[in-house]
């Protein structure tokens, strides 16, 4: 039952030792099914999960379980050389930090080592070390070099615990391979969709509004999604200007494989962010206002710390500059401008106003009434919303949202450059 145009196509499938090898039964069958030349590499230790019968018996072919097969010696090098892709799932968090370091001490690890296939990784582990900063940063080195990741998703995980660290759904997994051996990759998960040459404004974190000395108007915005916005530019070979209110959080979260692709600029209010976009804005080829902007702020600072036997105090309020809509109505041809907005009900209406008002090529809105969506949750759901359609990304990390938001931007920024040549 070959899916014809993957007929014959050779797939290396890399199983580690995780809970969720059982799952990469069913990535094995459906790539099998789609008529792959499926060959299985497990480690060591992945062969205490599921056992290598299931999977010779599902591949028809021998299962490579060590470097040192004596039926044939340098099976790693013969099949570095035939391979149209290499998938990893489930990818543990040894198993990335081995690939990344370049270590060859098993069979999957040789062949990665001596192989230019393209290659999907699956990661899949307990949160805590998902979020380990070595695997994170083991993690964007190996995108860096463009190896494409897949998932993880957010749920049950194995032990109970719910979090970040489910493999990706099979079904996803075998999707995106059918989509590089069938050529249309569509960028949207890995790193195939290249920003290189493009400049990328960010805009992140919540605006501060002096009252006094001490006290000051804020939000609840963590600027999670705006820092994982700049990250993604600069691992998809963009540049990016981050205009953020939150340097100290963002310390250590950008490894040093991204030099010198981005500049951090450190601002506090509603006003300093305005002077900053409109400073550097003439610079950038995409602006992304992810930053929660104060709409008022206290008509007087006061100078001293307003005292608490003065009662209760009566501050008033101004409005502050609206950035987006500064820009949106005052760019050139060239730029593509994108909002956030976060709304409660009516998703589309309020986003498609808010893209006619404020003159946006873009709308990302998300309904912060639901579960694990918006403020503060390392997950969102939202809605893409164009001049032409909108577009649903459902629940998902704000990885993967950064860069389903980041593929629809070049995307309108490659059409209106087509237009301008
Ligand atoms: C029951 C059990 C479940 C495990 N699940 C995972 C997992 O889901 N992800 C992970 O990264 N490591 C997991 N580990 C730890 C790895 O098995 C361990 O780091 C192993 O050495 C990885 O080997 P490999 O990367 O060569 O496959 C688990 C260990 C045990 C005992």
């Amino acid at each position: 039952m070959g899916h014809s145009a993957l007929s014959g196509t050779r797939v290396l499938l890399g199983v580690c030792a995780g809970i969720a090898a059982y799952k990469a039964v069913e990535v094995c069958r459906s790539l099998v099914d789609l008529g792959c030349q499926v060959t299985v590499a497990m480690t060591a230790d992945a062969q205490n999960f599921v056992g290598p019968m299931t999977f010779s018996a599902l591949s028809g072919r021998p299962v490579l379980t060590s470097i040192f097969d004596p039926n044939e010696p340098l099976a790693h090098t013969r099949l570095a050389g035939e391979l149209d892709l290499i998938v990893v799932a489930p990818a543990t968090a040894d198993f990335i930090a081995k690939y990344r370091a370049g270590i060859a001490d098993n069979g999957l690890l040789a062949t990665l080592a001596a192989s230019s296939a393209p290659v999907v990784i699956a990661p899949a582990m307990h949160s805590q070390m998902w979020e380990n900063p070595a695997t994170q940063e083991n993690v964007a080195v190996l995108q860096s070099r463009g190896v494409l990741k897949v998932g993880p998703d957010t749920g049950l995980l194995a032990g109970g615990d719910v979090g970040i660290g489910r493999l990706a759904d099979p079904v996803r997994i075998v999707d995106v391979c059918v989509d590089i051996l069938s050529g249309t990759d569509r960028g949207v998960e890995g790193n195939s969709l290249s920003l290189e040459g493009i400049k990328v404004l960010v805009t992140s974190g919540g605006t501060r509004e002096p009252i006094d000395p001490v006290r000051f108007i804020g939000n609840r915005s963590s600027g999670k999604q705006g820092t994982e916005i700049a990250l993604q530019v600069c691992l998809m070979g963009g540049t990016a200007t981050l205009i953020t209110t939150l340097v100290p959080q963002i310390q250590g979260l950008f490894s040093t494989s991204i030099g010198d692709r981005l500049t951090v600029v450190e601002v506090e209010t509603a006003q300093e962010m305005a002077e900053a976009v409109f400073g550097e804005i003439d610079q950038a080829d995409i602006v992304i206002m992810t930053a929660a902007v104060a709409d008022f702020r206290p008509a007087r600072v006061l100078d001293h710390k307003y005292k608490k036997s003065s009662g209760p105090p009566n501050i008033l309020l101004e409005p502050t500059v609206d950035i987006l809509d500064r820009i949106g109505h005052d760019h050139r041809d060239d730029q593509v401008i994108v909002g956030f907005c976060a709304e409660t009900e009516n998703l589309e209406n309020q986003a498609r106003l808010k893209l006619v008002s404020k003159q946006a090529d873009l709308i990302v809105a998300n309904d912060v009434s639901k579960p694990q969506v918006g403020f503060g949750y390392d997950t969102n759901e939202v809605l893409l919303v164009t001049q032409d359609g909108h577009y649903q990304v459902p629940l998902t990390t704000k990885e993967e949202i950064a860069r389903a938001v980041l593929s629809k931007a070049a995307e309108i920024y490659r059409n209106k450059t087509i237009k301008e040549r």
